[in-house]
Order: C-alpha cells, then sequence, then structure tokens
C-alpha cells in the first residue's frame, strides 16, 4: 500500500492543544530568570545535559523547565515528528513538491547496511560511488594522477557554489589538522570575476586539478566560473587535451557534464535524493577527501553515522537534535526570537556558522506548508555566527546589553588541534566566561545603570574533545536533523527551494537588457529600469 509521503498532521499548528498549553506556559514561565531556575534546581545543569557518543550538550542555560520539555517533546509526538523520521530514513518521497525521496542519511550508512529505496539498494550505490571516488583521491594524493605535462597535481580548485561549495569549503577549513603537507584547495563560487582571478593568479596550469561541482551542471555561476577555468588551462596548455587531465566533474546530470566537455569517466554522480545543502558527504566532497584522504573521509562519514542512529532512536528527552529543535520553536514561536547565533571557539570552524546558513535558511526560511497552505506563525531564524573570541570585540555588545533575545550555541573543544602556549585555556576561559555573563548578568554598582547586565539570555554549550573528522560529521548530522525537527513540526517541505528561482529568472532576462545595443525598452518597474539604465551609461567604463 502506498505511505502518506507527508505524515504531518494537516491542521493549523496554532490551534493544536500543545501549542496552545505551550503559550500559556510561556505566560506562566516566560520571564523566569536562569538566576531563580538555577537556585531552584542545584541538579538543573546536570539534568538538563545530554552526551551523545562524547559530544555533551548542555541545555541548562535556556530558558525552559522540566515542564517546557515535556510540551514541547508533546508537540513533537503530536505533530508525527517520530513516523516523519522513519519516513525520511525509509525513502519515502517526503521531498513533495519535487517528488523526491530525501535520503542524505544513506550516504553514511555503513558498507554492510543495505537500504532497499523503489527496488534499488541505495548503500550498494553509495559505496560503489564512494570507492571510486576514493581511488581517484588517492591517485591524485600519491602523485601518480599527472597534469597535462605530466607533473603530479599539487592544487585543487573545486568551483561549486551553494551546497556544492559551503559543505567542502567548511570542512576543509575545519579539519586543517588533518590535511597534511603539499596539497592546497581553492574554493570559487561567485560570479564575481575577482574570485576565479584572485585564484587563478595563484595556481599553477600544470599541476591544478578543477573539480567542477554541481548537483544540476546548469547554474550560471559556476559553469561561468568553470569556462573560465578551462579556457585559461587550454590558453595555457596550448592544447584541449589538458582539460580530460585536469578537469572532473561531480554532478547528477551526465549530459550536462559531457555537453561542457569533461569525459564521463572523470565524473562523479550522485542522485537526485541528495539535496544540495545536503551534499558535502557525497561526492559533493571529493575536493575534501583529496585534502584529507579516504580514511578520515571515511570517519567523518561515521562522525554522520552516529548522530543518525541517535536521531532515529534516542527518547525525545535526550534526543540531541530534537531538543535544539524544540529549543530554536520556543525561542522562535514564543519569545519571538528572530535570529540564532552560532558561536564557534575554533579558528577553523570559521566557516561553519555560513554554511549552517544554507542549510537552516534554505531548507526553513518558508511561508508555505507542504500541504500548500500559508503558516500562521514564525518559521526559521536568520542564523549568523563568527569564530570566537572574535566577535566577543565586535558585536557581543548588544548580545549582552540589547533589547533584542539571540539565542546562541556556543561550541568548544578540550583540546586544541593546535595547541601551544595558553591559548587554548584562554580562548575557553572565555568560552565558558560569555554563557556565565549571558546568564546570570550582574547588578548594576549604584548610579551606574549602564554597568547592569540583567542576564537571562538563553545559550547552549557543545563540548567535545578535539574537533576531529568524526565530531565534525557528528555537527552537522547534528544541524541537519534539528533543522528537519524544526521543519516537520512547522508543517514544512524543508528539502526545497523555490524562494531562490525569480531572482534566477529576472537575472536571466536582465543579462542580455545590459549588454544589447542600441536603446533597448526595458519592461521593469521605474526604480529597475532606472537602475540598468545607468548601468548601461557607466558599464564600457568598467568593461
Ligand atoms: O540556487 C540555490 C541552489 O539550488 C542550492 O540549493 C544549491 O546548493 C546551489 O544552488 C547549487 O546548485 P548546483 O549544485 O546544482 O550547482
Amino acid at each position: 500500500m502506498a505511505r502518506d509521503p507527508s505524515p504531518i498532521p494537516p491542521e493549523e499548528l496554532t490551534t493544536t492543544p500543545p501549542w496552545q498549553a505551550l503559550t500559556a506556559h510561556h505566560r506562566a514561565i516566560g520571564s523566569a530568570h536562569l538566576r531563580d531556575l538555577f537556585a531552584a534546581d542545584p541538579e538543573r545543569a546536570q539534568r538538563l545535559s545530554v552526551e551523545a557518543d562524547g559530544l555533551l550538550v548542555d541545555l541548562s542555560k535556556n530558558r525552559v523547565t522540566h515542564d517546557t520539555l515535556t510540551l514541547l517533546t508533546g508537540l513533537a509526538r503530536q505533530r508525527g515528528l517520530a513516523e516523519h523520521i522513519e519516513a525520511m530514513f525509509r525513502g519515502d518521497r517526503i521531498n513533495v513538491t519535487e517528488d523526491r525521496p530525501v535520503l542524505h542519511t544513506a550516504l553514511r550508512l555503513p558498507r554492510d547496511r543495505r537500504l532497499i529505496v523503489e527496488g534499488s539498494d541505495v548503500v550498494a550505490d553509495v559505496h560503489r560511488v564512494l570507492e571510486r571516488a576514493y581511488g581517484f583521491a588517492r591517485d591524485v594524493r600519491r602523485g601518480n594522477w599527472l597534469g597535462h605535462t605530466d607533473r603530479p597535481l599539487s592544487t585543487v580548485v573545486n568551483i561549486g557554489i551553494g551546497g556544492s561549495d559551503l559543505g567542502p569549503a567548511m570542512a576543509y577549513d575545519a579539519l586543517a589538522a588533518v590535511r597534511g603537507e603539499g596539497l592546497d584547495c581553492h574554493f570559487v563560487s561567485n560570479i564575481d570575476g575577482a574570485d576565479i582571478a584572485s585564484v587563478l593568479a595563484r595556481v599553477d596550469p600544470e599541476t591544478t586539478l578543477f573539480v567542477v561541482s554541481s548537483k544540476t551542471f546548469t547554474t550560471l555561476e559556476t559553469l561561468t566560473n568553470a569556462h573560465t577555468a578551462r579556457a585559461w588551462l587550454v590558453e595555457r596548455a596550448g592544447s584541449e587535451r589538458a582539460v580530460a587531465r585536469q578537469f572532473v566533474a561531480v554532478s547528477t546530470n551526465a549530459d550536462e557534464v559531457v555537453r561542457f566537455g569533461i569525459d564521463p569517466a572523470n565524473m562523479f554522480g550522485f542522485w537526485d535524493w541528495v539535496g544540495g545543502r545536503y551534499s558535502m558527504d557525497s561526492a559533493i566532497g571529493l575536493s575534501l577527501m583529496i585534502a584529507i584522504g579516504p580514511e578520515r573521509f571515511t570517519e567523518l562519514l561515521a562522525g554522520f553515522h552516529a548522530m543518525d542512529e541517535h536521531f532515529r532512536t534516542a527518547p525525545f528527552e535526550r534526543n540531541l537534535p530534537v531538543l535544539l529543535g524544540l529549543l530554536g520553536i520556543w525561542y522562535t514561536n514564543f519569545f519571538g526570537a528572530e535570529t540564532h547565533a552560532v558561536l564557534p571557539y575554533a579558528h577553523e570552524l570559521g566557516r561553519f556558522p555560513a554554511y549552517l546558513q544554507q542549510l537552516d535558511m534554505e531548507s526553513n526560511g518558508k511561508s508555505v506548508t507542504a500541504a500548500g497552505l500559508p503558516v500562521a506563525h514564525a518559521t526559521g531564524p536568520v542564523v549568523w555566527g563568527t569564530p570566537g573570541t572574535n566577535g566577543q570585540h565586535a558585536y557581543f555588545q548588544l548580545l549582552h546589553q540589547g533589547t533584542r533575545l539571540v539565542p546562541a550555541d556556543f561550541i568548544g573543544f578540550a583540546r586544541s588541534n593546535f595547541p601551544g602556549g595558553d591559548h587554548h585555556d584562554l580562548l575557553m576561559a572565555n568560552f565558558f566566561a560569555q554563557t556565565e555573563a549571558l546568564a546570570f548578568g550582574q547588578d548594576a554598582p549604584a548610579g551606574q545603570p549602564y554597568r547592569s547586565f540583567a542576564g537571562n539570555r538563553p545559550t547552549t554549550t557543545l563540548l567535545a574533545e578535539r574537533l576531529t573528522p568524526f565530531v565534525l560529521g557528528q555537527l552537522v548530522a547534528l544541524y541537519e536533523h534539528k533543522v528537519f525537527t524544526q521543519g516537520s513540526i512547522w508543517g514544512l517541505n524543508s528539502f526545497d527551494q523555490w524562494g531562490v528561482e525569480l531572482g534566477k529568472v529576472l537575472a536571466g532576462r536582465i543579462a542580455p537588457e545590459l549588454r544589447a545595443a542600441g536603446d533597448p525598452a526595458l519592461g521593469h518597474d521605474g526604480s529597475t529600469n532606472r537602475l540598468i539604465g545607468w548601468y548601461r551609461r557607466h558599464r564600457s567604463d568598467t568593461a
């Protein structure tokens, strides 16, 4: 019997009894101060901490009581979250607007598992591609894959954007400690020519590998950059033959890869059931695989898988992605928080917040439910952040004394990958100090109201022993499933991204207008017509 692909209850969320109970509960405890909540329960920190596979998450500095979590987990149950999780892992077509399964969790299933989806074993498919990609990565790393002058390759340029860039670029930085010497990666994404130009100026045409990463292989930015890189290489090599040696593709679209001129033998595939922003652990991670090697990439996948298992099996009360997702709903929908900060106290995680921006905002930045109805509640927050301690000397003022509630995740590690001097203890002293100050604040000395710290600013602390590939996999999967939890409860399809389409269509219409000869009639609004006119008059100077 065909299953309902979307087990989200159809009734409007805000009219459900659990939502109304949460509204009443918020009225009752919403202004309770963390000072009082801690004073009332000496065991609070222990009670509200969860550890999963070495990742400790302390939720106690959030503005919740035991009853809050009971009500929130009740809401998750009423919304069918458990069934929705099963539907995703099983391969039901839960991406209803694109009529696809959502199976990034299959990308990290161990080789000895089987998952039959619509008649075929996706685990076997995943490991077949993984083995090919690993083989290629090994060849490049060992100097066995040669450029057009028979020199080994020493530089990788990944050309992609969005999910075909942010994940590998983030992980490349995050895993700097395990990358080893001798191979550099650059990540080119922007259609602004400054991006590719700055990279091409620094790389050697004899020893550079271009990895063109694009799920669709139709993305304007990626294809424009890839054509520029290809022309640059052919010009310097004096022959098209260099492309066969020094261009590979990662895509689901073999036809377009061939049309671009890349031999399908040099293409690594994946499947339409992997969303772009959920794809860093597919062949989209090829540049990363080359940089860190197959063994470390396997550890990364194991971290993802450990969090998948936790998400699938832990009771909601001890389930990290579920709890983080529910806390986000508590702040977004009941406190009116508009943003969520992610503050890694690890310099290597500098690109993690940008990665999460796409993951969260492209997934849950929606105002129509999966059933096509307008939502009557706020959905995904603005996600932002930078590594500590830099932010402390920039915008933390607002976090401590501003008028807005900004829930924040603080991510830290017991050991540094770059030990030396006092750096790490001083970094972590700041890490602990910030969440303490935000939660508990400090009264102002008499006559100095500007020195008042009201406190009661909620944070979640995530601690692991060290930033390893395994831990990075856990963290990414944690946030993937947090986003899924929220999308399920809000009734969204977290796996499409129709909101990016209109801008693409309009840009396609405007591009020829910018270059047309004469004085073309422009059919936009008054502002856009005038701006395009101004650009046309000035562009010859800048061309
Ligand atoms: O425009 C948004 C988007 O479709 C993202 O969802 C995706 O990650 C990105 O563009 C890149 O797409 P592709 O991998 O197909 O080039």
